[in-house]
């Protein structure tokens, strides 16, 4: 599997963690993140996310293959980032042919774009399949990234049609990361002597 498994680092198990810091996963809980980024600053975002939320988390690149199946874990967080208005299609297709096992366990939702605001929540809400956006705990626009010098010829040119300034940008949103880092953890948390959906 290409997917990266995510080891957990950090403070003693003896605890649900996220008691101790707020913020690390329940031992033994299961996260998986998959995500689609074209330049690499969403795959930065799902990479900081499986670092907060430690536990056993599992990064899958939606563009590999084979991909984990969600209905193993425990909770799911989806994301991509916007080109043109749109999420890429690979998120696009793994939460259509998932759906079911998606609606069947704590999902978490995010984008990465430039804009922000009503606009940022337009396209989010835009971006998934309205039965997963309801049913999401967290939907979370992460900001965005870009590097005009590793962009490919159309994009450079697309770029600079949304106004961007020219040079490196990095609006990526650390407290918005950290926010729904907790929010999976809370949402991952089972009572005692009950096990997370399989
Ligand atoms: C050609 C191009 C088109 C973009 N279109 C949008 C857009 O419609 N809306 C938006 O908010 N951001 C847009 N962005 C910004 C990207 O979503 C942002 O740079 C994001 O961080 C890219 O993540 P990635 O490197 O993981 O693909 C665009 C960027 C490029 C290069």
């Amino acid at each position: 599997m290409q997917s990266v498994r995510v080891p957990a680092t950090g403070a003693p198990r003896a605890w649900p963690l996220y008691w101790a810091h707020g913020r690390e996963a329940e031992a033994g809980m299961r996260v998986l993140i998959a995500y689609r980024s074209k330049y690499g600053g969403t795959e930065a975002c799902a990479r900081a996310l499986a670092e907060r939320i430690q536990g056993d988390t599992v990064l899958a690149d939606l563009r590999r293959r084979p991909l984990p199946q969600p209905r193993s874990f425990d909770v799911v967080l989806v994301g991509g980032s916007i080109y043109g208005g749109r999420i890429q299609r690979e998120v696009t297709w793994f939460c259509e042919s998932h759906e079911e096992d998606l609606l069947s366990r704590p999902l978490g939702l995010f984008i990465c774009c430039f804009y922000t605001g009503e606009r940022a929540q337009t396209q989010i809400r835009e971006a998934f399949p309205e039965s997963l956006y309801n049913h999401a705990f967290g939907r979370a626009h992460l900001g965005g990234t870009l590097h005009p010098a590793s962009l490919g010829l159309l994009d450079r040119f697309l770029v600079r049609s949304l106004g961007s300034p020219p040079g490196d940008v990095n609006r990526t949103r650390a407290e918005e990361i950290e926010a729904l880092a907790r929010a999976t953890v809370q949402a991952g948390a089972v009572p005692a002597g009950r096990s997370a959906p399989r």
